[in-house]
Order: structure tokens, then sequence, then C-alpha cells
């Protein structure tokens, strides 16, 4: 079942007095893989992480809790990945391709020196993630241009100084339909929910239960198969933070951790289908999801936001 799709005769939701198949009807149709362009290169004086050349994701033992070194360098990389984001996020328009906003993620790493940690991350093709209506994460950019009352999510990640710095929001396209509205509220609200819930000497459960009860508050759906995770000098960590409430979560926070919150959350049924190219997930029954991440440290009193939005 489609969520929210009207009627094709019926009058268009944005007001403008055309029926619905004559106006945003586009936006609603299934979205399909385009053509993907020819892998972007990275200059000389740019450190990129051991997988760019191979694709080959290596992972060693990394403390959990950083030293405050690291922690010094994981507050640059967080500072760098939501000034991309913002950038990046204000050229989303009807009509520029999720390509174009590759190439603008891509050189927006570049120009604060630093490599865009999806490129070649186990072998993804480009730099950024961009996942359209449907798709709930990990959507390549492609040659489809965005179109008026689509929902557009940019997971943007920088590995910046040695370490990742990793945070995503989700766009509307020109004018959204009212239950993509709420759904980027309460997604958002959701993610709030979960940095609220982040505070010493309490397990990594109480996070998800937050999200969970805020999402099914408002019918809607919790993607259970992704999850946050731990990350500094790795892209990810062996710690994951479920989106739900996971009794089996009894890792104990602690002041110097580092961790996403990245919830996803479905309009309708949160069951994941997989695309051909290995990457692309998109819900089962083609509802549209929305998701939000920021990177938090928690501290001796609670959490700070490594990825706060630059002050506009
Ligand atoms: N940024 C994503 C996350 O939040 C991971 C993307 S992996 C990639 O964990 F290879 F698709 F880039
Ligand atoms: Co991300
Ligand atoms: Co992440």
């Amino acid at each position: 079942m489609r969520a929210s799709l009207p009627q094709a005769n019926a009058p268009c939701w944005c007001g403008s007095g055309r029926k619905f198949k004559r106006c945003h009807k586009g936006a609603y149709e299934p979205l399909r893989p385009g053509t993907v362009s020819p892998q972007r290169t990275v200059p000389p004086g740019i450190r990129a992480p051991a997988y760019a050349a191979t694709g080959r994701v290596e992972r060693w033992d990394e403390p959990r809790v950083k030293p405050p070194e690291v922690i010094a360098r994981m507050r640059e990389a967080g500072r760098a990945a939501a000034e991309v984001l913002a950038e990046v996020g204000a050229a989303v328009a009807p009509g520029i391709t999720t390509d174009e906003l590759d190439a603008l993620t891509h050189e927006a790493c570049i120009a604060r020196g630093g490599y865009p940690s999806p490129l070649n991350y186990r072998g993804f093709p480009k730099s950024v993630c961009t996942s359209v209506n449907e798709v709930i994460c990990h959507g390549i950019p492609d040659d489809r241009a965005l179109l008026d009352g689509d929902i557009v999510n940019l997971d943007v990640t920088i590995f910046l100084g040695g370490v990742h710095g990793d945070t995503n929001a989700t766009f509307p396209v020109g004018v959204i339909d009212p239950e993509s509205r709420r759904l980027l509220r309460v997604t958002k609200e959701c993610l709030e929910r979960g940095i609220a819930a982040v505070r010493p000497g309490r397990p990594i459960s109480d996070i998800g239960r937050a999200i969970e009860d805020h999402a099914t508050a408002a019918g809607f759906g919790v993607v259970h198969d992704f999850v946050g995770h731990g990350l500094g000098e790795q892209f990810h960590t062996d710690l994951q933070i479920p989106h739900y409430f996971e009794p089996s979560a009894r890792t104990v926070m602690e002041p110097g951790m580092v961790f996403t919150v990245e919830p996803m959350i479905s309009v309708g049924d949160a069951r994941v289908r997989m695309w051909n190219d290995g990457w692309t997930a998109v819900t089962a029954d083609g509802s549209r999801t929305a998701q939000y991440e920021h990177t938090l440290l928690v501290t001796d009193d609670g959490v700070e936001v490594l990825t706060a939005p630059p002050a506009s």
C-alpha cells in the first residue's frame, strides 16, 4: 500500500486547482534507478582513509571512549560535516539532479581539506547518499532531477583530521503534501528525543525507546534494519544504536563515547527491500520515509552535538 497517494482526478493537495494527475503526481511515481556518472577523484593533497584506494574496509579495535585529542579532532570534523550539509541542502530545489548535489558535496568536502567518506566505502560509488521519497537510506546519486513534491535525504560524512563526522537531514523539494510535512517534523523530533536520552550512566536502549515511543504515537513505523553507530578514526565501529527499544542494548553510556543517532521513520510499513545495486534500501510497501542524523559526544552531564547546524 502506498500511503498518502491521492486519487488521480481529485484536486491536487497543493492548492493549484488542477487535478492531482496533472500536477504533483510525478513525485509519487515509484523511484527507478538512473544513470550514475563516472567516479569523482580527490586531489593528492587530501588525506584519504585506507579504503579509498581499495574499496575494502578493514576493522580494528578502537576505544569507545575517545581521548581528548581525538575528541578535539572530531569536533572539527563534525563542524565541517554540518557546514557541508547546510551548504548542499540550500541547493535542493526542483530540477537539480542528485548527481549535481553529489558534485557540490564532493567539492565542499575538498574545500575544507576533507575527504567525502562515502566515496569508495565498501565500493559506494559517490560522495554523498541521496535518498528520495521511499528510499530509506544509501541512495546513489544519479541523473534524476528532483521533482516538486519530492523529499530527499542528504547524508554527508567527511573524513577530516583523521576522523569522521556524520550527519544527515531530509529536505522538502518545492511544495510537499501535508503528510510528508508531518513525516519530516516527527522524524526530526524523534532525533531530538533520542539525543535528549543520551546521558552517562544510562543504557543505550534508552535512546531507541524514546524514538520508538514518539514515532509510534504519531502512527509511523521505525526502520529496524539500519542503526546508529560508533565512529571516530573509523566510519563505523562495532557499537550499535538501535532506533527502537532493544532490551539487549545494555551498553552503558560513558563520558567520551562518540556515536550517531539516525532514525529512519516510515509513513507506512517499515520493512525493507533492496535494489539490485546492492545499496539502495526502499520500503517494501513504497511508503515514504525520512531520516535525520547527528554525531554525538557523551559528556559528564549529558550530550554535545558535534554536528550542530552552523549559526545562520
Ligand atoms: N552515512 C551513512 C551512515 O549514516 C553511511 C553511508 S555508507 C556509504 O552511517 F557507503 F553508503 F556511504
Ligand atoms: Co550518515
Ligand atoms: Co551514520
